[in-house]
This record gives C-alpha cells, sequence and structure tokens, in this order.
C-alpha cells in the first residue's frame, strides 16, 4: 500500500460524544427523502465486498450473518457489497447476473429488514468488469503465453527461425533489451498481468460494450427489486468497466470516449435502461469518484459535470468516491493479480493512519462539497453521500451542518464496529470501538480472504458455535453488543 511521504501517524479519539437527546436532535439521526426512499439517519454504510459468497456467487449463510450484523446496528442504508452482472464464473464474488440468484437475494434482504426493525434501507451496488489476470513467471510468459509476432522476429533478426528458437532468444535477454524488443503493451502484460480496458475496441466484446452493458444493469436492476431491495447503486466508481468509460484517460473513437459528453453517454444509458427496468418505488443512483487522483485522470471538474448530468437525467442519489484505479498500482508479486488500491490513487480512496498534513480523515470532503454545491447552484436537490475516514460523531454533523454532503458513509468504521449507529444514537458512543485505520482488512480484501477486523477477530475465538474464517484463526462476525442496563 502506498503512503504518503510525510508518514505522520493518526490515531483516531473522540471525546465528546453526544448524549442521547443531542443525537435525537441533531442533523445525523433526522429523515431524509431519498428518491422514493425515506432514510430514517443520514448515515450509509458503504459497499465493502467481504468474500463471503461461493464459486457460484451465491447468497450464502455467511453472506447472511454478515449483513445481518450490520443491520442490527439499525444504519439509515446498507449497500451491499459490489455484485457482478454477468452469469460468469468470477471466483467468490456475490453474482446477481441470473433469476436463479432472486431467492438469495430475497433471504438477504429480509434477514436485514427484520434485523434492522425495518429502520434501514438496503441496496445492492451493481458491477461490470473487465478481464484481469495473474501476474505471470516471466519465463512462462516468454515460453508459452506470449504470442511470437513479425516485431520480435525482426527486432532479434530472427526473420525465418523457428518460433521455438525466438523464444529460447527472448529468454536470454535482460530486462532492458526485453523491454525494447516487447511492444509496451507485451512488456506490461508481462510485469504485471495481462488487463483489458475499454479502449481494446479490436476485441469485439469490449467494442459491443455500449451495447450489451445497459441490458445486463437493467436485468440486474430488476432481479434486485424482484428480491426486495429498496434500490440499487451502480458502480460508476474505481477501477471497473463504468468508470473507466468515465475516466478522461477513455480515448474511444466510437462515440463513447474523449469528451465528457462522450465519456458519460453509456452510463446515461446504463442509468435509463435500469430505471425503465424498474418501478417507480425503487431507488437508483450510482457510486463515481470525485476524482481519480491519476496522472490524465478526471478531476473534480469532471464530477461536476458528471453529476450534473446524472442528477438531471433522474438518478435519486449520488454516491462520492475517490481513487482506487489499476493505472498506479503497485506491481504484483508473480502469481497475483494487480490490486486497485496499492497505489495513491488507492490511498485516497482508503486512507490508512499513516499519512500526510491533511490527514486520514474527510479527505473527500471538500470535493464533496464543491459538487454538492455545482448541484445546488442548478437547484438540483439530490443527495449526495460522502465517505472517506469518517468516524465520529462531529465530524459527521458538521460536515452535515457545512452542506458538504447530505448523508454520511462509514464504511469501514461500520466493519469495525457495526452499532456505531445504535451506540451514537443511545448516547453511548463512549462505547464504541474506533477504526484505527489500519488497513488489515483491505489486506485481506487484497487477497480475496474473508474480511475482518482486526479489533475484534479474535475475541471470544472458544465459543461455542462461532462462524470462523478458513484457516479457524479469526472470527468471521463482530461479537455482539450487550447494551448495558438503563438502571
Ligand atoms: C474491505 C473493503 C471492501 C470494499 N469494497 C468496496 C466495494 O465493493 N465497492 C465500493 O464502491 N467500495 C468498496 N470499498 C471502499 C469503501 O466503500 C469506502 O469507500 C472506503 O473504505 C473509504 O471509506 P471509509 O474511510 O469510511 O472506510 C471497500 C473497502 C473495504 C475496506
Ligand atoms: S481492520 Fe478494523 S481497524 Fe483496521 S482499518 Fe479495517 S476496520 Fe479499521
Amino acid at each position: 500500500m502506498w503512503k504518503p511521504e510525510e508518514r505522520i501517524k493518526y490515531i483516531p479519539t473522540c471525546e465528546n460524544w453526544p448524549t442521547s437527546s443531542e443525537a435525537e436532535s441533531s442533523l445525523l439521526y433526522s429523515n431524509l427523502r431519498v428518491g422514493p426512499m425515506t432514510l430514517e439517519q443520514r448515515t450509509w454504510v458503504p459497499a465493502m465486498v467481504p468474500w463471503r459468497s461461493n464459486e457460484q456467487g451465491e447468497v450464502t449463510e455467511d453472506v447472511l450473518e454478515w449483513y445481518e450484523r450490520f443491520a442490527k446496528g439499525k444504519p439509515g442504508a446498507i449497500v451491499v457489497e459490489a455484485t457482478g452482472i454477468r452469469d460468469i464464473p468470477s471466483g467468490p464474488l456475490l453474482r446477481i447476473g441470473h433469476d436463479r440468484y432472486i431467492p438469495g437475494l430475497k433471504r438477504l434482504a429480509d434477514r436485514v429488514h427484520s434485523a434492522s426493525e425495518g429502520k434501514t434501507r438496503l441496496l445492492i451496488q451493481i458491477i461490470d468488469f473487465l478481464n484481469i489476470r495473474r501476474r505471470p513467471d516471466p519465463e512462462k510468459y516468454l515460453t508459452r503465453f506470449l504470442p511470437i509476432t513479425a516485431n520480435h522476429r525482426k527486432h532479434m533478426a530472427m526473420d525465418v527461425a523457428d518460433e521455438n528458437a525466438v523464444r529460447e532468444k527472448l529468454l536470454e535477454l535482460n530486462s532492458d533489451e526485453l523491454a525494447t524488443v516487447l511492444t509496451a503493451k507485451e512488456w506490461e502484460d508481462m510485469q504485471f498481468g495481462q488487463r483489458e480496458r475499454v479502449t481494446d475496441t479490436h476485441i469485439p466484446d469490449i467494442a459491443n460494450l455500449p451495447k450489451t452493458l445497459p441490458r445486463l444493469f437493467a436485468d440486474a436492476g430488476h432481479r434486485a427489486e424482484q428480491a426486495g431491495f429498496d434500490g440499487v447503486e451502480l458502480h460508476y466508481a474505481h477501477a471497473y468497466t463504468m468508470a473507466s468509460f468515465l475516466s478522461a484517460t477513455n480515448t474511444r473513437n466510437d462515440g463513447y470516449g474523449g469528451s465528457r459528453e462522450n465519456r458519460i453517454k453509456l452510463p446515461l444509458d446504463v442509468y435509463r435502461a435500469v430505471r425503465e427496468n424498474t418501478g417507480k418505488d425503487f431507488a437508483v443512483g450510482c457510486r463515481f469518484l470525485s476524482d481519480e487522483i491519476i496522472e490524465d485522470g478526471s478531476k473534480i471538474e469532471d464530477a461536476r459535470y458528471f453529476a450534473t448530468a446524472f442528477a438531471k437525467a433522474g438518478m435519486d442519489f449520488l454516491s462520492l468516491s475517490r481513487g482506487g484505479k489499476f493505472d498506479d498500482a503497485k506491481q504484483p508479486k508473480i502469481g497475483w493479480a494487480a490490486y486497485p488500491y496499492t497505489g495513491r490513487s488507492g490511498y485516497e480512496c482508503m486512507p490508512g493512519y499513516i499519512s500526510d498534513k491533511q490527514g486520514p480523515f474527510g479527505r473527500n470532503i471538500n470535493p464533496s462539497k464543491l459538487i454538492r454545491d455545482t448541484l445546488r447552484s442548478h437547484n438540483i436537490k439530490i443527495p449526495v453521500v460522502m465517505a472517506g475516514g469518517i468516524f465520529n460523531f462531529t465530524q459527521a454533523e458538521d460536515v452535515l451542518k457545512n452542506k458538504q454532503a447530505d448523508i454520511i458513509g462509514f464504511a469501514r468504521q461500520s466493519l469495525a464496529d457495526p452499532d456505531w449507529f445504535e451506540k451514537v444514537r443511545l448516547g453511548l458512543g463512549n462505547e464504541v470501538r474506533l477504526c484505527m485505520y489500519s488497513n488489515y482488512c483491505e489486506g485481506l480484501d487484497q487477497k480475496h480472504k474473508q474480511v475482518t477486523c482486526e479489533l475484534w477477530d479474535r475475541e471470544n475465538l472458544d465459543s461455542p458455535n462461532l462462524a470462523k474464517s478458513i484457516d479457524g484463526r479469526r472470527r468471521l462476525i463482530a461479537p455482539e453488543w450487550e447494551k448495558p442496563n438503563p438502571n
């Protein structure tokens, strides 16, 4: 994980939690209309992949228990993790790409609604992503995977040589020599693992994305509605397909790349298709980036333009994240896939406790305000969800008071303590287990291991019937909170 050079250490602390009556009269605990839904409070658990599904992408008992645990804290809304819209094997990623997923997803929606006593609205984040391969062993890459071309032969003066001889010769080259013989793309494939981009329009499936994606998203949205979710969040953020269409690095020349107007075309088509395929009581919004934080990437001005266009098209909410791109990801180890949260853009997405002068708390607040101000200057009232390093009541309440956002996302803080929302509401903030922003959870996500929090995953490991990680060393669910007796 990339860390700012200054390496200043921050320890989250909070001494001024509100009393229950202060919480009750706060903006954070007041309700808010979000399109067709009403949030009981302006708190939001953003999407977080916990790797609890199976190879079939189904809602397992572990998935149910994971979200039930969040629901017991009764936040205003929970967004279920990034869920794949295609009916293709995707490892243990949750999927919604076929009607057979509906019964499992229905169990999930029922479990959350009932565990929160109807207080929490449930959305699901729907995602499309392109193929990415693991970084190959260079020897295997050169002897097996790399297609030998006229270019390689020309560079090594081996025009008529047998293919095996060309491969043998490639193996003998040092890195500098190889870098000149291979194309930039081949070099990158060897160093990082092959990764498809939305600009690879020579690949028919990628050229056709503007035709195929609206239907895939629309069907997924419809399934979420049938399963009893309150809405969907279209995943237009981070390193995935839709964010790549929005990106300033998208140079497609088929009308879907280049100018902002062209880059937003497919995201708007997808939104309209989902809207047309779902009912008026179903919320549809998206998550996108206030800034990509990469060289030549989209910046805040792009985000202001996108926000206005999404809102004018009729979305019910806009959720803002930042960074999280492949473009500046660290080179993965051999046998591993690149992870889009290892570079500077990844740091901005999930800032850790080792930071710079600005610190890890609330780095998305100012961009969120700029975007919200733009919307309000057009008299657009759409709620803006902001996340990133928010762990205490005062921070959250100030963001709302200062009109910097309308809803506060607590991702890692709710992972550290899913009861945050109830504890603070009841005036018991001093019982909150504060997230340390260690990013231990993110490290597990990177390895596709069941995500847990280091603040609770070794607690009472010998309790009977405890769900544990595959290696048996960690509990999978945060311990229950024993509410103090009011007397
Ligand atoms: C384990 C883990 C998994 C995540 N998975 C997703 C995801 O599926 N979709 C998404 O938009 N963001 C994902 N995120 C990013 C969070 O939603 C959030 O934007 C980020 O952690 C910053 O907010 P925080 O400081 O409140 O944690 C994930 C974060 C973590 C820690
Ligand atoms: S492991 Fe726990 S304390 Fe560390 S960042 Fe994740 S949620 Fe916070």
